[in-house]
């Protein structure tokens, strides 16, 4: 049995061998004709994310029955530098102002060096990936147009208070729950897995994925200063996240009348009456509830695989992913 202790001692190696290979790799740059492009793409990937897709990428492949982590290691950075990618351009079109306790890239360099900057970890990321065979830069390929549709999707329902639960797991499925998913798959396939394994772990990226942005999503209304990302800018956004959905569903009358308002007026000032009325719907419950049944569910697919170490590191990843704060 290993002990909680030396669980967070092992997930934090996991964490310092991510942050120190990125580290090698950001050198590697500056130290190029890329320097450039990489000074300016740095800040906000050494910024302090919290890794959760690299670290299931080493953790997977372990757990897959790989043996050497060396040869894993672009996967995860490649995961890494893709999903900052992804937040750089997303925080220039959902106007955030502050990303991993840091000014956005666009905030604080401008348009341009945004867009320029978010374009460089994208094809960083794919040369990492592309290293491996076509099995893997296909999955990568599709999972990245994945994530543009899902963000897609989710502009087109930006303040649309017809917004289903189903239209809501399309989009985070796409920007979120896919890329874990993948990280997990392809992390088994360079172990040289079994499809049965391949599916399990892809199978529990899914579900650890979708826990992670409902978590995100119920954070936005819940969480604090934490998070390194202001509290409420879902709601300033217009996105429709999973609580409203259901809060708009179960309100009737005066209630759902005011909760319509409230959203399609949003300022500040009525912060305490959204969360009123989110409670008083049992929307918190909800996601929470939610939330339990994916992380349930993750833990599942990883009861299929043989024990190890790294399953049950990755159980206590998707566990920890319930309770996060940041
Ligand atoms: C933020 O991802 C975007 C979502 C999918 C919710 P993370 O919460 O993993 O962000 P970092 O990498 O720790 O900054
Ligand atoms: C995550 O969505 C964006 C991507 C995975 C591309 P959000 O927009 O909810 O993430 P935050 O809240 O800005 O971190
Ligand atoms: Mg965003
Ligand atoms: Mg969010």
């Amino acid at each position: 049995m290993v002990s909680l202790k030396s669980t967070h001692r092992q997930l934090t190696k996991m964490r310092d061998i991510v942050d120190e290979a990125l580290e090698d790799f950001v050198q590697e740059k500056m130290a190029s004709s890329q320097a450039p492009a990489m000074n300016l793409a740095r800040e906000v990937l050494l910024a302090g994310g919290k890794r959760y897709r690299p670290v299931l990428a080493l953790l997977a492949f372990e757990a897959a029955g790989g043996k050497e982590i060396s040869e894993v290691m672009d996967l995860a950075l490649s995961a890494e530098i893709i999903h900052t990618a992804t937040l750089v351009h997303d925080d220039i079109y959902d106007s955030s102002k502050t990303r991993r306790g840091k000014p956005t890239l666009h905030a604080s360099h401008g348009l341009a060096h945004g867009i320029i900057g978010g374009d460089y970890l994208f094809v960083l990321g794919f040369g990492l990936g592309g290293k491996y065979d076509a099995r893997i830069v296909e999955r990568m390929a599709e999972t990245c147009a994945n994530i543009a549709s899902g963000e897609l999707l989710q502009h087109e329902h930006i303040g649309n208070l017809a917004t289903t639960p189903e239209d809501y797991y399309s989009i985070i499925d796409g920007k979120t729950a896919g890329p874990f998913a993948t990280a997990c798959s392809c992390a088994a396939i360079i172990a040289g897995a079994s499809d049965e394994v391949i599916n399990s772990l892809e199978e529990f990226g899914w579900e650890v994925g979708r826990a992670f942005q409902l978590v995100d999503d119920l954070l936005d209304l819940t969480g604090d200063e934490k998070m390194g990302k202001p509290r409420g800018s879902d709601v300033h956004e217009g996105k429709m996240t999973l609580p409203l959905i259901h809060a708009l569903t179960m309100l009737h009358g005066v209630e759902r009348e005011q909760l319509a308002d409230i959203l399609q007026n949003f300022s500040d000032d009525r912060w305490n009456e959204l969360v009123s009325l989110l409670s008083l719907a049992g929307s918190f419950e909800y996601s929470e509830q939610l939330i339990e049944n994916h992380v349930n569910r993750a833990l599942r697919y990883l009861e299929s695989l043989p024990d190890s170490d790294a399953s049950k590191l990755m159980a206590e990843v998707a566990k920890r992913s319930r309770s996060r704060k940041k």
